[in-house]
This record gives C-alpha cells, sequence and structure tokens, in this order.
C-alpha cells in the first residue's frame, strides 16, 4: 500500500513541476498582490473568495492579477471594462471545470463548461430551441403560474406557523417550470424523486463547495489525493445527478417520435438523429453527453440560482416593512386584488423592478460570476494576458462600489427609479446576469420566475421576520452562489 508520506511527496513533486517548470514567466502583467513560492495568493484568500478580489481591487486598481497555485488569474473589477472585456472573443473561453463535468471521462460537455466551437453550437442551438419552447412566451408563464399556484396553496396550508426553508420551496417551484420544458417531466412540488433530485444537486453544490478552492485552483490534487481532497464525494454527488439527467434522455429515446417535437430533449435528439459532421458537438456518443450535460447545465445554473435570490428577496421584505409595504401597495394598485400578477403587468410597475434590481444588487449571489479563460494569447489595455488566464468579473465589488451607488451598504429600491418615482431606470453596473458572449443564458427565465413568484406571493402574505428563529442578519452560507443562512418566516394571509 502506498503511504501518504510518499504521496505527499508525489503531490508536491506534481506541484514543482506544474508551478515552476510548465509555466512561463508573465511578462508585462497587471499588478497584483505578492504571493508565496507555490501556491502564489491561494490561501491569503478569504473563504468568501469575493472579499478577497474587493481588497485586492481596491488595492491594486480594476485590472489586477492573482496567481492561484498553478492558476493565473486577471480580476477586472470595473464595469466597463467587465463589458469590453466579456465581448472578446479571446476571452470567452470557460475556466477549466472538467473535474466537475456531468460526464466524468476528463474532458468537458454541456454549455457551460465548453468553449471554442462546441460552445457556440451548443449555445446557439439551446437558445433557439428553449425560446421556440416557451423563453419569454406565454406558454413559459402558463407553466411558472403553475407552480406559483401550487407554492401559494402550500404556504396557505401551512398557515402561520414558523416557515423553515423557503428556499427549498422556491426550489422545488422553480424546478418544476425549468424541467417540464427540459424534459416535459411535470411533478407536484411535493413529490419525492423532485425532492431527491432537488437534494442531490444541493449535495453536489455542497461538497463542490466543501471541496472549494483546492478542487477547482489546484485540478491536479483531485488526481493524486481524490479522497483527501475531498474529490470522491464531490465525483460521486455529480455522477447522481448526472443520472437524473441521462434518465429522461433514455426515456425519450423509447418513446422518440420524428413527428412530434414534446419538448428540449426531442429535439436534441432529433439534431444527434441528423448530424452527420464528426467534428459536431451533435455527433453521436458526443451528442448524447451533451445532452445530459446540458440538462444538468439547466438545472445546476438555473434552479438554485432564481431560488435563493427569491429567498434573499423575502428576507430583506421582512427585515424591510416599509420596502415590503411600498411593493405591495403597487401590486394592490396595479391587479386591484381582483386577480393574480401576470408579466404584462410589469411595465406599470416600476417599484416591484426596483425591488427585483436591488435584490439581485444587494445578493449578489454569483460574486465573481464564472470564470472566463483567454482561448490565446491577447492585449487588454496594455496588458498582454496569456493563454489559459482565467478572467473574473469582480461583480459583487461593482455592485458595492460607493463610487457608484453612493450608498451601496443600504437596501434602497429607489435607486433604479427616476425621482418622481413613475419609471424603473436601469442601471449599467447592475451585471447579475454578467455580459457579453456568455452572459446568463436563463435570464429571460430568471426574470420573469422573479417577477411572477414574488409578486404574487407579497400579494397574498404579509412576510414577517420570526424574531424567535435564526437571525444571521445578511450573512450569506459559502457555496458557489451566495445563499442565506436559515432563517424563518412568518406568513400571513392577506387576502383570508
Ligand atoms: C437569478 C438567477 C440567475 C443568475 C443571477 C444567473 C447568473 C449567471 C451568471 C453570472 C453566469 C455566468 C456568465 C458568464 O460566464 O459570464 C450564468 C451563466 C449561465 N446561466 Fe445563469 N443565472 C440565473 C438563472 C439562470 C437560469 C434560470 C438558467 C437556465 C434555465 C441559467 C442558465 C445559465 C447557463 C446555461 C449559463 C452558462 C452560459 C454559458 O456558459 O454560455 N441561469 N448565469
Amino acid at each position: 500500500m502506498i503511504s501518504g508520506t510518499v504521496l505527499l511527496l508525489g503531490a508536491f513533486v506534481a506541484l514543482i513541476y506544474f508551478v515552476f517548470l510548465k509555466k512561463p514567466k508573465w511578462k508585462n502583467a497587471p499588478p497584483g498582490p505578492s504571493g508565496f513560492p507555490v501556491v502564489g495568493n491561494l490561501f491569503q484568500m478569504d473563504k468568501h473568495n469575493h472579499l478577497s478580489f474587493t481588497k485586492w481591487a481596491k488595492e491594486y486598481g480594476p485590472i489586477c492579477k492573482i496567481d492561484l497555485a498553478s492558476m493565473r488569474m486577471v480580476i477586472v473589477s470595473d464595469y466597463k471594462l467587465v463589458k469590453e472585456i466579456f465581448a472578446e472573443p479571446a476571452f470567452s473561453g470557460r475556466m477549466d471545470f472538467s473535474n466537475i463535468d456531468f460526464i466524468m471521462d476528463g474532458k468537458v460537455h454541456g454549455l457551460a463548461n465548453t468553449e471554442g466551437e462546441h460552445w457556440e453550437e451548443l449555445r446557439r442551438f439551446t437558445l433557439r430551441q428553449l425560446r421556440d419552447f416557451g423563453f419569454g412566451k406565454n406558454t413559459m408563464e402558463e407553466s411558472i403560474m403553475t407552480e406559483v399556484t401550487e407554492l401559494i396553496d402550500g404556504l396557505k396550508e401551512h398557515g402561520e406557523k414558523p416557515l423553515e426553508d423557503i428556499k427549498l420551496k422556491f426550489t422545488l417551484a422553480v424546478v418544476n417550470s425549468l424541467w417540464s420544458l427540459c424534459t416535459g417531466i411535470k411533478y407536484k412540488q411535493n413529490d419525492e424523486e423532485l425532492i431527491k433530485m432537488t437534494e442531490d444537486v444541493n449535495k453536489a453544490f455542497h461538497e463542490v463547495q466543501e471541496g472549494g478552492s483546492i478542487i477547482l485552483f489546484m485540478p491536479w490534487l483531485t488526481k493524486v489525493m481524490p479522497v483527501w481532497s475531498g474529490y470522491e464525494k464531490v465525483k460521486r454527488e455529480i455522477l447522481k445527478m448526472a443520472d437524473s439527467c441521462r434518465k429522461p434522455m433514455l426515456d425519450h429515446k423509447k418513446t422518440y417520435h420524428e413527428d412530434f417535437d414534446r419538448d428540449f430533449t426531442d429535439v436534441f435528439l432529433k439534431e444527434i438523429r441528423k448530424t452527420t459532421d464528426p467534428n459536431s458537438a451533435f455527433m453521436g456518443k458526443l451528442g448524447e453527453d451533451n445532452l445530459v450535460a446540458t440538462l444538468g447545465d439547466l438545472f445546476f445554473a438555473g434552479t438554485d440560482t432564481t431560488a435563493s435570490t427569491l429567498a434573499w428577496m423575502m428576507l430583506y421584505l421582512s427585515k424591510f416593512p416599509e420596502v415590503q409595504r411600498k411593493f405591495h401597495k403597487e401590486i394592490e394598485t396595479t391587479t386591484g386584488n381582483s386577480r393574480m400578477c401576470a408579466i404584462s403587468d410589469r411595465p406599470n410597475m416600476p417599484y416591484t423592478e426596483a425591488v427585483i434590481a436591488e435584490t439581485l444588487r444587494f445578493s449578489s449571489i454569483t460574486p465573481q460570476g464564472l470564470g472566463h479563460k483567454a482561448m490565446k494569447d491577447q492585449e487588454f489595455h496594455g496588458y498582454l494576458i496569456p493563454k489559459d488566464t482565467i478572467i473574473t468579473a469582480n461583480i459583487f465589488h461593482i455592485h458595492f462600489d460607493p463610487t457608484i451607488w453612493g450608498d451601496p451598504e443600504n437596501f434602497r429600491p429607489e435607486r433604479f427609479l427616476s425621482p418622481d418615482g413613475k419609471t424603473f431606470k436601469k442601471h449599467e453596473a447592475l451585471l447579475p446576469f454578467s455580459i457579453g458572449r456568455r452572459q446568463c443564458l436563463g435570464e429571460t427565465l430568471a426574470r420573469d420566475s422573479l417577477f411572477l413568484f414574488a409578486t404574487n406571493v407579497v400579494q397574498r402574505f404579509k412576510i414577517e421576520f420570526d424574531t424567535k428563529g435564526p437571525d444571521h442578519g445578511f450573512e450569506p452560507v459559502i457555496s458557489f452562489i451566495l445563499t442565506p443562512m436559515p432563517f424563518n418566516l412568518i406568513l400571513k394571509d392577506r387576502l383570508a
């Protein structure tokens, strides 16, 4: 049996090789904190990575660089520069997530992890098909509203007892509308299979978070020490989730009929069947793996994000009753409380839009977006950014920059309103969905979901913070995304 010492020695030799021998020196690099040999700045990073990124932005300016073991990273902390750099094809690669890929064969699949031609093919196809199947259309609204109604019924039944996990309730509702669009499968919100699948995703998220920096920034360590680095557990959970995505594909293959496109899975299978180009992302077995991974990406990227944002909003509304009062008043004025809110109400609800925008800013659930990668050596504002450098948008810093927002620490929806309060004002520095060529693919669905869930829940219930339950302020749980720590709400039915 190989001893721990031998393993450690092996890891050390591999590390020296990767850091010192494989990586050429970076001439003309942006400024940044000096780090330690071998590990660079890795252990100078706060467990809330975004707090360190903010500190470094203040010290070294809008373009700075850090070294995370064998990985070099450029942090961009000015929204105009983020817009510029993310519009560049050379900077639209993706940080190497091959060790958390759904297929786990050492390569990358799906659309969030891939880059280059395969990514372009998959992104174009997915956007077009999801639009055809409902993104931004009435059918999508109907599907979300079915879930909103079921959620509200469940909340009514719960009564005025402390409600412990509003985020889970939102997650189950959001998953359902997304999953029926992608796979045609429709669950009840209390269905055990749905709950299990959601729990598996949460576990996968949790394991990645626990393995955190090491898994992402020292990927080679996961090969040398799969158990010690926590990678075995991460892999197990991700593969479980991949099985949940493979099942609908296998079921659809059995019942597939060329003349009927039932959902996204069917049209993807159709594309696989008609593809003959061996270099295509839709070719044969690779096509099927890409379908499994794309379903996984949509599930992974679409559910926890939307549900966490809604959970943060409920927390803010319970803590800022005056905001809730104004929000509710606008809902009442618009609908007369004789019907539920619909997407068509949006242009008449500037305060609501402002509450959503301020929630996206204040929660900043993806504080550093998703790392991009330079696909070739490319100059940017006088610096030569070498191929394979990771580029990170410092979204949290931008969202809390006092030179942009004046009083960023205050939750103040009015910052997104015209002085007379009648018009919603977009702000260029609000980048919750990132920007440019890899901008969030689900933004329309996310925005529709946020609007419909939030307005209709607030129309029905007065939301109060349960002072007898846990109170962590606005402290987030550390994860891939920032989600609220546990809190309890008391929901009082306004229309009972
Ligand atoms: C409040 C909700 C959401 C937030 C804040 C959010 C945020 C983001 C961010 C910051 C990125 C990284 C973009 C980049 O690389 O520059 C991203 C990518 C992505 N999002 Fe979202 N997202 C949300 C909801 C959704 C939903 C509902 C879906 C799908 C149904 C979705 C699907 C995706 C996909 C597939 C990508 C990868 C795009 C690519 O690599 O080309 N997201 N999202």
